[in-house]
């Protein structure tokens, strides 16, 4: 079997072999990574606990793999291009020595600033290099990353950070993203002002900013890395200690810390990297994500790294200055893989087609859509327009959870279908299950999405609360994960995802739990209850529409309290979470038991109130006759 699947028929092997001996598929890719000492046992695992376990009792250090390991005959080789948000300022480029410099010199700063191994560090920064680096040199020292988007409220990152009792914050001092300027350290301020386990916030000068500096606790990135040498020993780590936490939201309560590990994510992220994109040598790759979001860990950093590849990071915007903003970096630094979102592509879509047809776009060769279900219309635009029919569109359907890509083709080795994630990878068992769990065996079918076997890049906990990942993943149908998505399988066997079917809203590919925004707006002391749905929106996949019952003795100026109600939004989650639609009613929907049927809000949402089924268990049925007047 040969590392890289390099036709459909090696496809077909692999998949078989990964199935038939599971550990003998999974151990063979591992052999090709650095270990300070290999594993004794592959595999171990109850999807009941849940517990399960890669490698075990394999030591490594993932950035001597993502690093060192190049340094012979990559060392001079592009680990890392950055292209800043004014398209005037200079980009810059880092070899893999360079990077392994920068990497060692930022971790001896954590060191030096008290971080241990098994230390959790939140990171909240821009999209600067040095974002980067802080990632990698927490996994050098063994500290456990916990990256949150930098877009995230100072309520948000507080949450976070407490919840995983950070002891350190990196930082910037401010970020400029298309136009707009935000005081970065002003936020984490603000956030830190509640969270009694940080000591320390080292902070990067990026925008020049003046910046409060607490005495004793805050210090210059700049100044740190004085005091540093540029060698620093990679921290030896069990397969199985936590490499880093990323929160992401579920369908009940505050977003939750997801844990993925350092052996089985290196091995997977690598994997589904290399094949997935079919990477060669020369290349430039370029995935638009954040590095607050997973699809940045795995495949802006970790995956690219860890292949030997050079890799993008963009620092702004898709439509600043204008609308051709990604396809002039495309052009300027010859991007031969291209990553983006259904988002950003629809956004370009609407913005017109002479922001394309004004670049070349000749380097480009795969292109890949990652977040939300990409529709036939964004498929075949970015297809034919970007990709000029000569470039696959791999639609890469995974999630924070499952650390790296599960169902995809493979570029310029899969057959496509658009809208169709097609199958799984290697090693990835999904199936079709009906309400009851009873697994749906035909073709042509639609059911919930589960994995009857584990993966080397799966979650391993949900921080600090272990029964939390049981309920979340593996309660609802017995020795199955369940994904929380509903797939169809056309007679091919290739899956369609069509999205989730539980209460998590997909805004422009970012999670959010209906009820986390719920309890963001109930904070308003105008409201009294709310309820929020998703509903289709043409550029976000989904927008985000809330009802709202405000108190009685309000003023009653309905445009002030959705004022009111969006800043509470931006407060206690982020601009990112803003309610597309505000709908202010006297009532909601309620059975006789006072639950809300949410059924029936989607509908109005969707502005499908023709049929709205069964409303016989209402308490008051007129009150849906007022929301539906009062639609907006
Ligand atoms: O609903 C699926 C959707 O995004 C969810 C995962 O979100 P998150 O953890 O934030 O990770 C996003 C990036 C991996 C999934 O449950 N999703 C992700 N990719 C696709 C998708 N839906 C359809 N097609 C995709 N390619």
């Amino acid at each position: 079997m040969s590392y890289t699947i390099k036709s459909f028929d090696e496809y077909q092997q692999a998949y078989q072999e990964s199935i038939q001996n599971p550990e003998g598929f999974w151990a063979n890719i591992a052999e090709q990574f650095t270990w300070q000492q290999k594993w004794d046992k592959v595999l171990d695992w109850n999807f009941e606990e849940p517990n399960v376990k890669w490698f075990i009792n394999g030591k490594l250090n993932i950035t001597e793999n993502c690093l060192d390991r190049h340094l012979k005959t990559r060392g001079n080789k592009l680990a890392l291009i950055w292209e800043p948000n004014d398209p005037k300022e200079r980009y810059v480029r880092y070899t893999y020595r360079e990077l392994h410099e920068k990497v060692c010199m930022i971790a001896n700063v954590l060191r030096n600033n008290g971080v241990k191994k098994g230390d959790r560090v939140c990171i909240y920064m821009p999209m600067i290099p040095e974002l980067a680096f802080s990632v990698l040199a927490c996994a050098r020292i063994g500290a456990v990353h916990s990256v949150i988007f930098a877009g995230f409220s100072a309520t948000s990152m507080a949450d976070r950070i407490n919840d995983a009792q950070a002891t350190v914050v990196l930082t910037s001092d401010g970020l400029n993203r298309g136009t707009k300027q935000i005081p970065v350290k002003r936020v984490v301020d603000e956030a830190i002002a509640t969270c009694p386990s940080v000591q320390k916030v080292i902070v990067v000068e990026r925008t020049g900013w003046a910046v409060n500096m607490e005495e004793g606790r805050d210090v210059w990135l700049h100044e740190e890395l004085q005091k540093v040498d540029k060698d620093c020993t990679a921290e030896i780590m069990d397969a199985e200690d936590p490499l880093f936490i990323l929160y992401t939201s579920g369908s009940t309560g505050k977003p939750k810390g997801v844990v993925h590990t350092c052996g089985g994510y290196m091995v997977y992220s690598d994997y589904t990297f290399r094949n997935v994109f079919q990477y060669q040598e020369s290349d430039v790759y370029w995935c638009t994500a954040d590095i607050g979001w997973i699809t940045g860990h795995t495949y802006l950093l970790y995956g690219p790294l860890l292949t030997g590849a050079t890799t993008l990071m963009f620092e702004g915007i898709p439509t600043f200055p204008d609308a051709g903003r990604f396809w002039q970096v495309v052009d300027k630094h010859g991007v031969n893989i291209f990553y983006t979102a259904p988002t950003a592509i629809r956004s370009l879509m609407a913005a017109g087609l002479d922001h394309v047809l004004s670049y070349s776009l000749d380097s480009l060769k795969v292109l890949g859509s990652v977040g939300e279900p990409i529709n036939e219309e964004a498929w075949h635009w970015y297809h034919i327009h970007v990709g000029k029919e000569r470039c696959p569109v791999v639609d890469t359907w995974w999630q924070t959870e499952t650390g790296g890509i599960m169902i995809s083709a493979l570029a310029h080795v899969s057959p496509l279908k658009p809208s169709h994630a097609g199958y799984p990878l290697p090693g990835i068992q999904p199936i079709l299950v009906d309400q009851s769990g009873e697994e749906i065996k035909e073709n042509e079918v639609e059911g919930y999405l589960c994995m009857k076997f584990p993966w080397p890049g799966m979650i391993r906990t949900t921080y600090g609360d272990h029964e939390r990942c049981r309920l979340s993943y593996f309660a609802a149908y017995k020795g199955l994960y369940f994904t929380g998505d509903g797939a169809k399988r056309d007679k091919n066997g290739m899956y369609r995802i069509i999205g989730r079917v539980d209460d998590v809203i997909n805004v422009s590919g970012h999670r959010f739990g209906t009820a986390e925004i719920e309890n963001a707006i109930n904070q308003n002391k105008h409201v009294v209850e709310s309820a929020v749905v998703g509903y289709p929106h043409e550029i976000k996949g989904q927008g985000i529409y809330a009802f709202v019952i405000c108190n009685h003795d309000d003023p009653g100026n309905e445009q002030y309290l959705r004022d009111e109600i969006i800043e509470s939004v931006v407060a206690e989650i982020g601009k990112i979470a803003k309610p597309d639609k505000i709908q202010i009613v006297n009532g909601l929907p309620k059975t006789r038991s006072g639950k809300i049927m949410r059924r029936i809000l989607r509908k109005v949402a969707e502005g499908e109130t023709s049929n709205l089924g069964d409303t016989s268990t209402l308490l008051d049925p007129n009150v849906v006759d007022e929301i539906i007047a009062g639609a907006l």
